[in-house]
């Protein structure tokens, strides 16, 4: 009777601690001094780490000091955080960022969570690592407004504290590039995951509200929506032109700027959709302010252009209609009148979607916190 309710016991436990952490947390990315505790729905394996900059305790710590500290700008006004302000999930709530002097920026600020596994950063996708993005905003005129990157590394390496502390991380001087590597390592550290989304993926039923099941049907099957934005950060992290700004007279051409190729006029980064509810206004321009006007963008089929991504504009006809379709000219004009531009959501479907949205807000960097001390 004995062994048999140890027996019992010994089960319940185990089951209990199992589906419990499964659910609470998610796994620990273990480095040389230091580990981060990830949120449900993030894995370790993804981080993406270039060898020469490798995640150490002291550099973590370093890199927040930098993302938070104003004297990275001209008039000591702007810090990395001014833009990418956690209180709006390291976004920020304006159509167009806004640099020193009050100066307009042309794009709109992205969040910063979950860089760990990118490497190309920018709308455009200019920057080949998050640590050559980090050198950008400090010497942009339009943001924090520095006049060149000697003037910044004159700046810090004046202040002792941060000269000690860089010698004791990298053993070496105050540069640009020990700057970028800092605070590139502490921006890997800002996540987001545990979402209801996270917690109905890894099991739990209840976790979504009908509606918001509904909407996650919508944006994997009628919307088409994971065309673009699949994967544990719901982004393909490649360049599509959907139509955002074809009804302004300066077209930003986006990704074009960076390859010069035809089929990038227009095309931007997908971004990821986690904490969306909490970044609006949305796209590159900034132009959206509610997901109700993103969904019916959509719905519309985007905004037709000579670029238009194909995913937007389908055909619905067969793959062997197609086929047979081919190589004369009725059959391809047949093609074009068979394309559907629009998703054709019924109202209750849209409100779904936007719940489903809404429900990807997560946690992991609402406990990042500028230190209490800045370098002196
Ligand atoms: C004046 C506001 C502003 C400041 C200050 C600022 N940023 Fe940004 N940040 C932006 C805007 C706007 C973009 C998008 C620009 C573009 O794509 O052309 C951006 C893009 C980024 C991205 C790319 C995200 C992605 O999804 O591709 C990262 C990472 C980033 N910033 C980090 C930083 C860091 C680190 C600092 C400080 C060194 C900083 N930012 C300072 C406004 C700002
Ligand atoms: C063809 C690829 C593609 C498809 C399909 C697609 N998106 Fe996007 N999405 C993008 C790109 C690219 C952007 C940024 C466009 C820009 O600003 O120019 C974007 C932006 C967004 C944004 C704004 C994000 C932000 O941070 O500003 C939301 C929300 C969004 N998409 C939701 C959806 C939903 C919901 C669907 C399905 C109905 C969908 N997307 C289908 C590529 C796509």
């Amino acid at each position: 009777m004995l062994t048999l309710l140890l027996v019992l016991l010994f089960f319940t436990s185990i089951s209990a601690t199992t589906f419990g952490e499964g659910l609470a947390g998610g796994e620990t990315a273990i480095f040389k001094d230091f580990s981060l505790e990830l949120p449900l729905g993030l894995f370790a394996d993804d981080f993406t780490l270039p060898e020469d900059n490798p995640m150490t305790k002291e550099k973590v710590e370093l890199g927040r000091a930098l993302f938070f500290d104003v004297r990275l700008s001209i008039d000591n006004t702007l810090s990395c955080a001014g833009c990418h302000n956690p209180e709006f999930a390291f976004a920020d709530n304006r159509p167009v960022s806004v640099g020193v002097n009050g100066q307009n920026g042309d794009r709109n600020t992205p969040s910063a969570i979950n860089r760990f596994g990118t490497t190309e950063q920018f709308w455009d996708g200019r920057a080949a690592t998050l640590e050559a993005q980090a050198k950008a905003p400090i010497t942009n005129p339009a943001e924090m407004a520095m006049p060149n990157e000697e003037a910044v590394v004159k700046k810090i390496a004046d202040i002792p504290g941060y000269r000690q502390w860089f010698k004791k991380v990298f053993g070496g001087e105050v540069s640009m590039d020990h700057i970028a590597m800092a605070i590139a390592v502490f921006e890997r550290t800002i996540v987001s995951g545990d979402s209801k989304w996270d917690r109905y993926m890894a099991g739990d039923e209840a976790a979504l509200t009908p509606a918001e099941k509904d909407g996650f049907e919508i944006f994997r099957g009628k919307g088409r929506c994971t065309q673009c934005h699949g994967g544990y950060n719901l982004t393909n992290e490649k360049y599509h032109n959907i139509g955002i700004g074809w009804d302004k007279s300066r077209l930003d051409v986006g990704r074009y700027a960076v390859t010069k190729k035809m089929e990038d006029i227009g095309a931007f980064k997908t971004p990821t959709l986690r904490e969306i509810g909490r970044t609006e206004p949305y796209m590159h321009d900034g132009r959206f302010s509610t997901l109700e006007e993103v969904v019916d963008f959509y719905n519309q089929g985007g905004m037709d252009n000579p670029f238009l991504d194909p995913e937007m504009k389908r055909t619905d006809l067969s793959l062997e209609e197609m086929l047979n379709s081919f190589g004369n000219k009725e059959g391809i004009e047949r093609i074009r009148k068979r394309q559907i531009t629009g998703l054709n959501l019924t109202e209750e479907e849209k409100s779904s979607l936007v719940a489903f949205l809404k429900a990807l807000n997560g946690k992991g960097w609402q406990g990042i916190r500028p230190p209490d001390s800045f370098p002196e």
